[in-house]
């Protein structure tokens, strides 16, 4: 065979011009986006992002809880027409997915929250916007997709008023959903920020000038675009002493109980959930207080650390509210058969935070959209080859899908 012959065989495609769509087309896990991701950011800001609370127990422990879950398949079953399509409390969507609310964004990249949402509204998934935004709930409604599903994530502040607020404001620009955090009395201790003096945006000292030379991407990307705020929260509102994680959530109200949730569910008409690593008995509490769903997660390891896994949260919670309440889960959710495991074991759908991030971070609006076809496709390709054809029936076939390790 000549070398001529040989190069006539070869399909010889020339390289895509734009680095940035080459980078991204090498990548088909989110594992691979996180990686990408990570060559683009700098140290103290994908700390932020990446790192958790105290010895990160919690943080590498969620994603190990799910993978000690397996799966024994039906087979022979017709998954010809298998689709990941359902209802999230009552609305319809592509797949039992949505993106978790994270702080921040356009600290992550300057496409910020509208990016998020507008790819979460192209993929027929939730988005839940954070109070801790850089992009205002009225800005976010007014700009985006009109049917976009809108979620608004609260945290109860020590100002009632700024709550009540926030509460209010949400329902007037058209939120469906409210999420209240109530993992977060106090802020957990990430160290890695604190090692970082890590603040919010990211100051220019020493060691972030030193590190321009290696991320100018990043660095252009933030000098150029305008001032970051809290869109919802002004400074004058909450803050003072600077932008730090601590000084922020110095402001949330360790002192809330379960009579302010039953202030706003009375204030709030659409749906409300709560978002934490909440228990059965806790779960049961809220359901009789008229609560619509519990979002189960442990802020991905930022909060309580040696926090259980929330996917070790859903069976017993299902359990103990039975099928009227909305069990929804996140924290260490990277691939589609974690969520085909959490619909297993009985919820509704399970959110992603970091992946979108990565995804972000990794591509723009293109990195956002392969989050969550990875996500999905890997849920549909999950799904049948366990040979399930429904979201519905991969739930109900759950018990005899899935064993854990243990047992
Ligand atoms: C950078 C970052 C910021 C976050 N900010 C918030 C927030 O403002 N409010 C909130 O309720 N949860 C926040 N979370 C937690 C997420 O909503 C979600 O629970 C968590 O990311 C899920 O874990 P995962 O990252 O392993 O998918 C944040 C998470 C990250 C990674």
């Amino acid at each position: 065979l000549k070398i001529r012959d040989a190069l006539g065989l070869i399909n010889l495609r020339p390289p895509h011009p734009s680095a940035r769509v080459r980078q991204l087309a090498a990548c088909h896990s989110i594992e691979d986006l996180e990686n990408l991701a990570r060559r683009k950011l700098p140290r103290s800001v994908l700390d932020y992002v990446g790192g958790g609370a105290d010895g990160e127990w919690s943080l590498s422990n969620n994603t190990t809880a799910i993978q000690k879950w397996s799966f024994t398949p039906r087979v022979l079953t017709d998954v010809s027409r298998t689709s990941t399509a359902t209802e999230i409390l009552g609305q319809p969507a592509a797949a039992p997915l949505g993106f978790a609310p994270t702080g921040y964004t356009r600290m992550i990249s300057p496409l910020g929250e509208p990016a998020v949402a507008a790819a979460a509204a192209r993929a027929g998934i939730p988005y839940v916007l954070s109070t801790m935004a850089t992009t205002s709930l009225e800005d976010l409604a007014e700009g985006g997709d009109p049917n976009a599903d809108r979620w608004f994530q609260l945290y109860i502040w020590r100002d009632r008023q700024l709550t009540r607020r926030l509460i209010d404001r949400a329902q007037a620009s058209g939120y469906r959903v409210l999420e209240i955090a109530v993992d977060t009395a106090v802020s957990g201790l990430r160290l890695r920020d604190a090692r970082n003096g890590f603040t919010i945006p990211p100051q220019l000292t020493l060691s972030s000038v030193l590190d321009i030379g290696t991320k100018p991407g990043y660095w252009t990307g933030m000098l150029r675009s305008p001032t970051m705020e809290f869109a919802n929260v002004s400074s004058a509102d909450a803050l003072d002493g600077g932008y730090t994680i601590e000084n922020i959530t110095k402001q949330f109200d360790p002192s809330v109980g379960w009579s302010d949730l039953e202030e706003i569910r009375a204030q709030w008409n659409g749906k409300l959930v709560l978002k934490g690593p909440i228990g059965p008995a806790d779960a049961r509490r809220a359901k009789e207080l008229g609560v619509d769903a519990l979002h189960l997660s442990n802020h991905g390891g930022r909060q309580l650390d040696r926090a259980i896994a929330p996917i070790d949260l859903v069976r017993p919670v299902r359990e103990a509210v039975g099928d009227s309440v909305g069990v929804l889960v996140d924290s260490g959710f990277r691939h589609g058969a974690d969520i085909a495991t959490a619909i297993a074991l009985g919820a509704d759908a399970a959110f992603v935070g970091r992946p979108y991030l990565w995804g972000l971070v990794a591509g723009g609006h293109d990195g956002l959209d392969m989050t969550a076809r990875l996500l999905i496709d890997g849920l549909r390709r999950t799904m049948q080859l366990l040979g399930v054809a429904t979201v519905e029936e991969l739930r109900r076939r759950g018990p005899e899908l899935l064993s854990h390790q243990s047992q």
